[in-house]
Parts: structure tokens; sequence; C-alpha cells
């Protein structure tokens, strides 16, 4: 099958350009100007981006956390995510305790059949021992080349030493580790204060995780990562003092990458005075203006790398599990269609990026430095058919019952976006057509190679 995108401004590495782009069947054939062509399906791109897909560096679909589990799993939440422009997730496969990350990644191929996006996964290891070790090198030979380590979570954390080990043991493969940052001590400490004075309500959420918590556990990484030679990965940055400690980092020659969240650029603190603000409590939490300009900021200035939504999702019923102990309130919230929409909103249209640095950090500094590049993350003649055109002018309220992930809540619900995507293709399928989902299910997965490791 033949598609032929016409008179659109295609976007793609640093550039824009007036061309039309031929697919066949799942690759792109050519980009040129004026293609005439015969195709079995023509896309009038007039006033449109044509851009390439998105990639979501962080979601957890059908996650099991012990007590609950996501309210999306892979059919649902990669319906949302193609409907917002996503043709690609790394979801976190997750090893828990008893497994071994060959049972995760097993049972996460299982759980991912029936994608409506391209899939591949970060593997989150809850523990670090010999038998751990012996499974690095069979990972990467079936196309799982990143892990993810928590510093809190008392079924996922692992200590300093462990972080230290497996950073040392993977930089020589050009692999990456994502760290959650967060200093564990500090912040149960600061839990027993909050409930000693009777506060239970998520108000107390952020309080029990400051800006502080971040940073400490931000500056650890680095100088951990220092001492192993390796490079650093933080996930989901959310403030100005984390971002400060990675440039510290940086400054002394370190080679580091971050990675930060839509809600962390549309949303702050004030949320969690709102009566549904259970909906709000993730970790990190939302955070001040100051921080929201300070991670807009740091994007714009290409220190921050990509953008991913931790779209990690629950009902309000499931919320309720902590109407009367905030630590009990499932974290996460869910974003995956929205994320495109709100960096356009937030980014682009308020004049702080270009278009250019959009397709960056929504998709091709993530195909780089996750092994994906050039088959992903760029608008190039044999590369795969992963296309969105973009609208920038489409305006939309937000809000879950238009959503199409499976739970009754959306930390963005009633903000306004300007810029969505129009059209899908997903391995030269077309999936969303003028907004609407048309097709499911033709997502494949992502065998991944080492990261290029861009800031090497
Ligand atoms: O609150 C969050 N972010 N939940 C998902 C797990 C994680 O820490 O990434
Ligand atoms: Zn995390
Ligand atoms: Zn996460």
């Amino acid at each position: 099958m033949r598609i032929l995108i016409q008179n659109g401004t295609v976007v793609t590495d640093g550039k824009q350009f007036a061309a039309d782009v031929l697919t066949e069947n799942d690759k792109i054939l050519k980009v040129a100007p004026a293609i005439a062509e015969a195709a079995d399906k023509v896309i009038d791109a007039t006033g449109m981006y044509v851009l390439p897909g998105f990639i979501d560096t962080h979601t957890h679909f059908d996650l099991d956390l012990g007590t609950t589990i996501t309210a999306d799993n892979f059919p649902t939440g990669t319906r949302a995510a193609v409907k917002g422009g996503t043709t690609t997730v790394l979801d976190f496969a997750t090893q828990d305790k008893g497994m071994t990350m060959q049972d995760a990644y097993d049972l996460w191929q299982k759980k991912a059949e029936g994608s409506s996006c391209n899939y591949g996964f970060h593997m989150a290891v809850s523990e670090w021992n010999a038998e751990r070790i012996a499974e690095i090198d069979n990972m990467i030979r079936q196309g799982v080349t990143s892990f993810k380590m928590y510093m809190v979570y008392d079924a996922m954390k692992v200590n300093d030493g462990e972080i230290y080990d497996a950073l040392k043991r993977t930089a020589a493969k050009d692999c990456l580790i994502g760290v959650h940052c967060e200093n564990y001590d500090i912040l149960q400490q600061r839990i027993r204060e909050l409930k000693a004075e009777g506060r239970f309500a998520p108000e107390a959420h952020p309080v029990s995780r400051p800006n502080e918590v971040e940073a400490e556990a931000v500056a650890r990484l680095m100088r951990t990562a220092e001492l192993a030679g390796a490079p650093a990965w933080v996930v989901h940055l959310s403030t100005k003092e984390g971002l400060e400690e990675a440039e510290r980092a940086r400054a002394r020659g370190q080679e580091v990458y971050l990675e930060t969240c839509p809600q962390y650029i549309a949303l702050n603190d004030s949320r969690y005075t709102e009566p549904d603000a259970a909906k709000f409590v993730m970790s990190p939490p939302l955070r001040k203006d100051a921080d929201r300009e300070a991670v807009m900021g740091g994007l714009a200035d290409g220190k921050i790398d990509f953008i991913g939504t931790d779209h990690c999702s629950f009902t309000m019923e499931q919320k309720a599990m902590g109407k009367d102990d905030f630590t009990k309130i499932p974290n996460g919230g869910a974003g995956a269609e929205n994320r495109g929409e709100l960096v356009y909103t937030y980014m682009v249209k308020s004049g702080k990026a270009t278009i250019e640095q959009m397709a960056d950090m929504l998709s091709t500094n993530a195909a780089k430095i996750f092994g994906m590049y050039p088959q992903k993350g760029t608008v190039s003649a044999g590369s795969d058919a992963d296309l969105v055109v973009f609208d920038p002018n489409a305006e939309r309220t937000i809000s879950w019952k238009t959503n199409l992930h499976n739970c009754d809540n959306s930390p963005y619900e009633g903000l306004t976006s300007a810029g969505r995507a129009r059209d899908v293709l997903v391995n030269g399928v077309p999936a969303v057509e003028n907004f609407e989902l048309v097709k499911e299910g033709a997502g494949r997965f992502v065998f991944r190679g080492p990261s290029m490791r861009t800031r090497k």
C-alpha cells in the first residue's frame, strides 16, 4: 500500500521544509517536493506539519502494584497514545522480586499483544544480584537496551551500591539506566512527621517530597555515575534544583540525559487543594511555577532531552484507596493521549520553543538515545512510516470523557490545547484520520540497539 502525504511542511532533524512524503507498506519511500507518483491513498496536509511519529519514553501499562493494577493495559493505553500522535511507547517491563528479567520480558510481550502503536521495553529491576547481572546480555540480545532503577517504593527500591554496580556494568555496553531520583529515607521521615501532625490528606503528598528530596537524589546519582564512569539518566525530572544538579555534573564533564513529563510543564502544586486532589498524587509531585518555568527553560535550551508521560493511570475508585491516608493513594496519572498537544501548546504556541525543537523532544532525541534511530525519529526515505500530520490550529478542551484512556479522570481535565495530531500512520497503516482512531492493533515490538549516547 502506498500513501502520499501532500502539501505539508515536513519537520525533521532540526529542519522544516515544504515536501510531500510517499510511504510504501511500512517504510517511507520518498521525501521530496511535488511527488507525482500514484498512491492508494492521498492525505492533504496543506497548513499541517508532517512530523516523525512521537515516542513516549515512559509508560506503565498493565502494571501490578500489588495493591492494585493500573487502569490502562496495552490495548487501551496505546489507543490513547496513538490518538495523540505517539507511534512508539517505551514501557517499563517490571522485574518484581522472585521473577527473572526474562520472566518480566515474556510477560510484557504477552501484555503488549494487540497494541495500537509500536512498543519497546525498558527493564525495571527490583533487585541487583549475580542472577540479574547474568541476564543483562540476554536482554540486549532481545532488544532491551535500557533499564530502570528506583531509589523509592518498598517493592522496587535498590541501594546506591547496587545502582553504582549496575551503571558500571552497563556503560560499556552503551545501555542506559534511568533512575527514579528521590531520597527514600527523608521522604519516609517527613511522612511520619506529617502523620504525627494529623495530615493525611493529598495536600500532604507534595510536602512529604519537596524539591530537595529530588535534588539530593539527583546529585547523589550524578556522583554515583561519575564514580562508575557511566552515563546518567534521570527519569521524570521535575525541579529547578534537580536540573541545576544535573547541569553541575555536565559542567564537570559528565554525560547526563534528562527526561521530564507534561505534568511538570502544564500543572502546578495548587492542584493539591482541589476536591479531587488524589488524581494529582504522583511521584515526583506537581511543583511550583518556578519549577515549571525551569523545566520549560531546560527544554528550550536543550538541557532536557526528551519528554515521556509517565502514564500510570488509576480510576477515582482506585485513588480512593487513600482517602484516609495519602500514602495509600496509588501514584500516577494518565497522559499518553495528551503529550503532543500539551507540548505544542505550552512550548511552541507560547513561543518558548520551535516546532523543530518539539520534533526533537517528542521523537528524534528519544530515537537516538534509545537505539531506534534512524529507523524511527526521522522523516527520511528508508525509515519506518511512523508519521504525524499535526494541525497547529486544532483547539480543544481536554477531558477524560473524550480521551481514549481507560479511566474516569485526567490530570489535564479542562485545559485548553492548541494544536493536535490530525492523522497518524503506524508502520504505514493509517491509525488516526481526522482526529479519530480508525485502526487498532497496528503496533509491533521495537527491537532496539545500543544508545547513540548523543552527549558522550
Ligand atoms: O507516580 C508515578 N510516577 N508512578 C509511576 C511509577 C514511577 O515512579 O515512575
Ligand atoms: Zn519513577
Ligand atoms: Zn514512571
